[in-house]
């Protein structure tokens, strides 16, 4: 029997192409997430189901999938909005696109770096209010980032290559990861590892990289941000749940903390009122890997890993099985 494939969300053609070498793909057309009522009733009866990071994907969609369901490829390379112990109990395999959205995330990462530190929000909030302004010497001066030192939060490739962006900053890189990485790249990054404590209290700037866990949700709480010093910023491109953002709100009104660079956010796409109120806050609507190349690379990734387990010769990045 041809294989069936949902696809939950319009993705570019040259993946849905692929998708059609190897069954029947149905794309739900709707520029909007599916509902899980949607979702549950349109994935009955598929082989494969390609889905996006607000796809619930847990027992009960897998049950509504039934037991023709035999891969989930997630069109993202963070998967918490999978169940994989559900997908392990019922022998499906779960997939998802690390690599190819890596530099697009560690520059976008730069840019609300940058956007923090030099306060280039407001300062373009300003031009567009039409509020009157002079150059001067002490008119919105930021903080440099030459000879600082930026903390990075997980050393995985997005991590990696955000450190090589900062050594061309002419910047100092610590980190923390739950293990360390190999001496090698240590040494290639000029990354030295610290506890999390520590790097903390050192760093400049916190920037966030690790994946959401119930080990990392809520990492950077009241607690660890007041570690940090009142100069410095945190900049989070991972998932919003890392960062407590009530708590983060606090840091920010209360100034011990100087600024944060967000580009996710706990309850997306809410935002906490609180930090639309705050100038120190930067935020941008999830953009990490929103590239017309990035994107259509994911996608791609997407379907050669459903391909890949279709026709038997496997999947090309999986993340269970
Ligand atoms: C990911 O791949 O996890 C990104 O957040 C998608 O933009």
């Amino acid at each position: 029997m041809t294989p069936r494939i949902l696809v939950t969300r319009r993705i570019p053609d040259s993946a849905v192409r692929l998708l059609e070498s190897a069954g029947e793909v149905w794309v739900c057309d709707q520029d909007r997430a599916m509902t899980p009522a949607e979702l549950h009733e349109a994935v009955h009866g598929a082989d494969a189901v390609v889905t996006m990071l607000h796809d619930r994907v847990d027992g009960e969609m897998l049950d509504a999938a039934g037991s023709s369901l035999r891969v989930v490829a997630n069109v993202a390379v963070g998967y918490d909005n999978v169940d994989v112990t559900a997908l392990d109990r019922r022998g499906v395999l779960l997939t998802n696109t690390p690599g190819v959205l890596t530099d697009a995330t560690a520059d976008l990462t730069f840019g609300l770096l940058l956007m923090t530190t030099r306060r280039l929000a407001e300062g373009e909030r300003l031009i567009r209010s039409g509020t009157p302004w002079a150059w001067n010497f002490s008119f919105m001066l930021g903080s440099g980032l030459q000879g600082k030192t930026l903390g990075i939060v997980g050393m995985g490739q997005i991590g990696r290559a955000v450190a090589r962006r900062a050594l061309a900053f002419g910047m100092d890189v610590v980190y923390t990861a739950r293990n360390r990485v190999e001496a090698e790249v240590e040494n290639e990054l000029g990354a030295d590892f610290l506890p999390m404590s520590e790097l903390l209290e050192r760093s400049d700037v916190v920037s966030l990289h690790c994946p959401l866990t119930d080990s990392t949700r809520h990492l950077i709480d009241g607690t660890a941000l007041s570690r940090m010093k009142s100069s410095a910023v945190l900049v989070n491109t991972s998932r919003g749940a890392v960062v407590d953002e009530r708590a983060l709100a606090r840091a920010l009104r209360e100034e011990t903390i100087a600024g944060a660079g967000l580009d996710v956010f706990e309850n997306e796409p809410e935002v906490d009122p609180e930090l639309l109120e705050l100038d120190n806050a930067v935020m941008v609507p999830h953009l990490g890997s929103a590239t017309s190349e990035t994107r259509t690379a994911m996608a791609v990734l997407a379907a050669r890993n459903v391909v890949g387990v279709l026709d038997g010769s496997g999947p090309v990045s999986p993340v269970n099985g």
